[in-house]
């Protein structure tokens, strides 16, 4: 058996251990926006720490559990803190959980994210609804011996953002009234924050928002054959946009700030998925 495919089996064994929940949908919380997770009607909660294997997060506010149950009638895994190529795990381990995921029975990924805002116009606050991504300045999550298992040796990134969800997701943010922007994501590892001229360099490139996370998420769910969706809530313009040095404490009060709104457009699409 494939190494990768053992590993997040030995995870999956652990899980189904402590809680045979079967969830639908499954929702990666970005920065500060941790909060989403307390509309759910928890079933079951399983720290990363529990699971052996499992890449524990070490960033302060990126608390780390799977929390399962129902958000109303919908059953849903949300993950609570995710884990960053900055930390320093192969990237096979940071997209682990979202393979784990699979393996739990979700067919549709939400991911969600803090960002730095690239695009004309716009502001700490916004949010950003991925259409496609750039993911060529950080390793491929699916590099190494493929496992079956998951999908095929050379998986097809036409439509890495499934355009229904992304419908929904639209037609809810008219329905309430939030507005929300959309472009493509720029994933870079981090941890540094970006160069002025490396902005000017992914703005050349046709990114309108960058971050550290999401794009290897979305390839491997891609690669699995699950719907996938995402949402940047853009904490900060871009090193060079913006008059002040970025800090990560910014980041999270900006987050916070969108968190209310941000939290019902997630939580009024996932119910119409
Ligand atoms: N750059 C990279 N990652 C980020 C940023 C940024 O400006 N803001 C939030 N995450």
């Amino acid at each position: 058996m494939n190494l990768v495919y053992e590993k997040v089996k030995r995870c999956f064994d652990v899980i189904r251990q402590k809680t045979d929940f079967q969830p639908a949908v499954g929702i990666v919380l970005g920065s500060g926006l941790g909060g989403f997770a307390d509309n759910i009607q928890v079933e079951a909660e399983i720290s990363y720490g529990e699971i052996e294997d499992f890449p524990v997060s070490t960033v302060a506010g990126h608390a780390g559990k799977f929390i399962f149950g129902y958000l109303r009638d919908k059953p849903v895994v949300c993950m609570k803190g995710r884990v960053h190529y900055y930390e320093g795990y192969v990237v096979s381990d940071v997209v682990l959980p979202v393979r784990l995921m699979y393996l739990m029975g979700v067919k549709t990924l939400f991911l969600t994210n803090a960002a730095g805002g690239i695009q004309s116009g716009m502001k700490a606050g916004d949010f950003m609804l991925l259409t496609d991504h750039i993911a060529c300045f950080v390793p491929n999550p699916l590099v190494g011996s493929n496992a079956e298992e998951f999908g095929p040796r050379f998986p097809d990134m036409s439509e890495i953002y499934d355009r229904s969800l992304r419908k929904i997701i639209e037609s809810v943010a008219e329905e309430f009234r939030i507005p929300i922007k959309e472009g493509v994501y720029a994933q870079l590892t981090g941890p540094s924050y970006e160069s002025p001229a490396e902005i000017r360099l992914l703005k050349a490139l046709g990114a309108d928002a960058v971050g550290m996370s999401t794009a290897v998420e979305a390839i491997t769910a891609n690669h699995m054959g699950m719907k996938v969706c995402a949402i940047s809530c853009i904490s900060n313009l871009a090193a060079g946009l913006n008059e002040n040095p970025l800090t990560h404490t910014e980041v999270q009060e900006a987050a916070d700030k969108a968190a209310p709104l941000f939290q019902k457009l997630v939580t009024e699409s996932i119910l119409r998925f």
